[in-house]
């Protein structure tokens, strides 16, 4: 039987005392879950460590914990998985055993809770003070629209598959834990509540598209807050690809519902699009004063003043040259153009939802 060494971050915030690393070995198959190993620590060792779990099935979402650097669910991670993983912390890669570095051991599996949520207890975080006070911020229900049928809402097919990725969904707050935009601003709405958001803008019976989405941008810690950085994508158990919901609202608000916001979202994503069909690679120089109209419009000039410090210390630090500020000898290729051409030749926007997988006349056993 493989032995691992279950490593619990351990910290009671009423003690007064610091968090510490507490080891234990734990003897079970690798096939067992991250879950096992903690009750069973928890059971025949020290029945103190703290921990939120029900299900044991990837259910309920409670058991949500940070498995050697990546978040997600004790009950659905494996013990080999988990030890396997190695990650890095943050940015830095995991080391090899003999490097310096962030890496654990081989059969370690280092246990903490979630990030960008208060700690209550070990492995326990507040899940209220963070992820449900941002559910609620959406307005999580449906607003149905009147007058209501004399029978059932008839919703067509293809809108419940567009809306299917982001009702699966349960709640576990992975994706929260390891969202960077909040790390930085801890009022961004964030990736479950907008993947949340998106499951009643893409839903026909909902009345209030339009407000939901004026109210998303115009907060400026809405859906044009996100870095598109992909942790959401990577965290979340369930494949709701949170960030591709984030995106789906913005392509509602800005082109179905032209929603000009005033954080310049909308216009710096048109910006974005521009500069790389002209450059083929994007050219950051250009990028902020296309995002205001362009170099000579009014609002673009204390933007650019504002923005003189950053571009000195990218110039004293060698990170750019007065030439590769000022010109960008680069230009798209045909392939390039081609692509933005094709795309804008379609009479329709297709949002392919690759949550749904298979094809409608395909058998059952096709499908699976
Ligand atoms: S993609 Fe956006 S929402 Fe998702 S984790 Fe990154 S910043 Fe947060
Ligand atoms: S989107 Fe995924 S990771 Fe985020 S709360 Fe829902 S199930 Fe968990
Ligand atoms: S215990 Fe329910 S999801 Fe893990």
């Amino acid at each position: 039987m493989p032995e691992y060494t279950l490593r619990i971050r351990r910290f009671d915030p009423q003690s007064g005392e610091a968090a510490y690393w507490d080891d234990h070995q734990v003897q079970l198959e690798g096939s067992k879950s991250v879950l096992d190993a903690i009750l069973k620590v928890r059971d025949e060792v020290d029945g103190s460590v703290g921990i939120r779990c029900s299900c044991q099935q990837a259910i309920c979402g409670s058991c949500g914990v940070r498995m050697n650097g990546k978040p997600g669910l004790a009950c659905n991670t494996h013990l080999d998985e988990a030890a396997a993983r190695r990650h890095g912390t943050g940015w830095n890669p995991a080391q090899d055993d003999h490097g310096e570095g962030d890496a654990v051991g081989a059969g370690v599996i280092e246990v903490e809770p979630m990030g960008n949520m208060p700690v209550i207890r070990d492995l326990i975080v507040d899940m209220d003070a963070v992820h449900w006070k941002k559910i609620q911020r959406v307005t999580p229900f449906l607003i149905n629209k009147e007058p209501v049928p004399e029978r059932e809402y008839i919703v067509p097919h293809e809108n419940m598959v567009d809306v299917t990725q982001s009702m699966a969904c349960i709640q576990c707050g992975a994706c929260v834990s390891d969202c960077l935009s909040m790390e930085i601003d801890p009022l961004f709405v964030g990736p479950a509540a907008l993947a949340k958001a998106y499951r009643f803008v893409g839903d026909p019976r909902d009345a209030e598209h339009e407000e939901r989405l004026r109210d998303l941008s115009e907060d400026e810690h809405g859906i044009y807050d996100c870095t598109h950085c992909f942790n959401c994508i990577d965290a979340c158990p369930k494949g709701v690809a949170p960030m591709s919901q984030i995106m789906r609202l913005r392509r509602r608000s800005g082109s179905d519902f032209e929603i000009e916001d005033r954080n310049n979202g909308h216009r710096h994503e048109h910006a974005f699009v521009k500069n790389i069909r002209r450059n083929g690679l994007l050219h950051e120089a250009d990028l902020l004063p296309d995002s205001y109209g362009g170099k000579l419009n009014p609002r673009a000039v204390p933007e650019l003043l504002s923005s003189l410090p950053t571009a000195a210390v990218g110039l004293a630090r060698g990170k750019m040259t007065p030439k590769t500020l000022l010109m960008h000898s680069h230009k798209a290729s045909k392939e390039v153009k081609k692509l933005f051409d094709t795309i804008d030749g379609k009479q329709e926007r297709v949002e392919l939802n690759l949550y749904v997988v298979g094809y409608e006349d395909e058998t059952e056993s096709e499908t699976a």
